[in-house]
């Protein structure tokens, strides 16, 4: 797929401020300072689109992106993020938790997991909920450049093992640099085919 234009159609504090439903929508979610945003300007190749910070938090408000007036790409709000105060956090959570459920045109979410870490709870509590909702998802293992490939595997194999105790499907794996620019192609090419699926439905 190629990306002629990407641009911030709105932030949404709430579900109710989310633009109409029009267009096919992907999410991007994943724990405080994954690499979601990094991910958005690395899919877009449009630097600086998405605020990238090592500041976790940065990202409060569901971001919505228009690309090539055809469908919409979505950088959620982290989870688990200690630091904002026990009231917001729920809050957010649970204004992320409403669009994952209930946004009519989302096509797919993207769960971001950063490639250097053992299993995370979060990430799993989080994918089981994913799980008990029927809700489709592709496993993106971010920032691959910062270790060496047989580590990477070795946190994936790891990851994989947890997951089966959630579900009996094996995920879709990508891996992804914003450095590197590896899963790029990877990405778009399964946005590319739900997008071509959908026009041949
Ligand atoms: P929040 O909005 O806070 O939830 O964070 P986020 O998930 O959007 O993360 P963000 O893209 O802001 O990146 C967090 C930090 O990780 C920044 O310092 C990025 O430069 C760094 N980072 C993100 N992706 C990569 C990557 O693929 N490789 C490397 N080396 N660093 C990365
Ligand atoms: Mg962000």
């Amino acid at each position: 797929m190629i990306i002629r234009n990407a641009s911030l159609q709105l932030s949404a504090p709430d579900l109710a401020s989310c633009p109409e439903s029009t267009r096919p929508e992907f999410a991007f979610i994943g724990r405080s300072n994954v690499g979601k945003s990094s991910l958005v300007n690395l899919l877009t190749r449009a630097h600086g689109l998405a605020k990238v910070s090592s500041t976790p938090g940065k990202t409060r408000l569901i971001n919505f992106y228009t690309i090539n007036e055809t469908w919409s790409l979505v950088d959620l709000p982290g989870y688990g993020f200690a630091k904002v105060a026990r009231e917001q956090r729920a809050k957010f959570s649970a204004f992320v938790a409403d669009y994952l459920r209930l946004r009519p045109n989302l096509r797919g979410t993207f769960v971001l997991l950063d490639s250097r870490l053992s299993p995370q709870k979060i990430d799993l509590e989080f994918l089981h909920w994913m799980v008990d909702g029927g809700l489709p998802f592709v496993l993106v293992f971010t920032k691959t450049d910062k270790l060496g490939p047989s580590a990477v595997q070795a946190n994936i194999d790891a990851f994989l093992e947890r997951f089966r105790a959630i579900s009996e499907d094996d995920p879709v794996v990508l891996r992804s640099s914003s450095k590197s620019g590896e899963g790029r192609q990877a990405i778009l090419g399964l946005i590319a085919s739900a997008l071509a699926e959908e026009k041949d439905a």
